[in-house]
């Protein structure tokens, strides 16, 4: 798998009430998983339940906002701006999910990107990309990125599956090379996502 550090992000999208968000966060913060120079685990809760989720939250996991605002604050009703996410401690983002087909600026600086690859077809379907047709995707894009931006850029850059991933087939598509760790939508919300943290070792 590389130097590069397994990512699990828990994507809850429009999902949950005050008390479901309190019962997944114990799932969570009393899960034994590998330690977070293994794996990285972040979740992303509805903007409403950010705080909340942030408060509650083992420390070794992080919280990220499903979509921000791609400019400067302002009269843009219903817009939270990156600024106000910075300004929360809230260190990630979902951009440009297929679900919103958000707007993507060019980007000059990598360092923080992690590129989430997710068939259409397979998002909240059942239906799971075959570790090969996973991996054949995330070889492009790593080529992809060695072609366009940098050898170190596609070296370092993580590249996560999301699709109607759970906890029986994670470890088939964990253990291709290109496959540095997952985007979850439905299993998030269960325990089983533990599962899911688990196979990055
Ligand atoms: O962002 C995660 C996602 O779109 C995949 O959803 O429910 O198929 O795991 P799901």
């Amino acid at each position: 798998m590389a130097s590069r550090k397994f990512f699990v992000g828990g994507n809850w999208k429009c999902n949950g009430t005050g008390e479901d968000v309190k019962k997944i966060v114990t799932v969570l913060n009393e899960a034994e998983v590998p330690s977070e120079d293994v794996v990285e685990v972040v979740v992303s809760p509805p903007f409403v339940f950010l705080q909340q989720v942030k408060g509650l939250l083992r420390p070794d996991f992080s919280v990220a906002a499903q979509n921000c605002w791609v400019r400067k604050g302002g009269a843009f009703t219903g817009e939270i701006s990156a600024e106000m996410l910075v300004n929360l401690q809230v260190p990630w983002v979902i951009l440009g999910h297929s679900e919103r087909r958000a707007l993507l600026e060019k980007l000059s600086d990598w360092t923080n990107v992690v590129l989430a690859y997710e068939p259409v077809w397979a998002i909240g379907t059942g239906k799971v990309a075959t570790p090969a047709q996973a991996q054949e995707v995330h070889d492009g894009l790593r080529k992809w990125l060695q072609s366009n931006v940098s050898p170190a850029v596609a070296e370092s850059t993580r590249i996560i599956y999301g699709g109607s991933v759970n906890g029986g087939n994670c470890k088939v598509l964990a253990a291709q090379p290109d496959v540095d760790g997952f985007l979850v939508g439905g299993a998030s919300l269960k325990p089983e996502f533990v599962d899911i943290i688990k196979s990055a070792t």
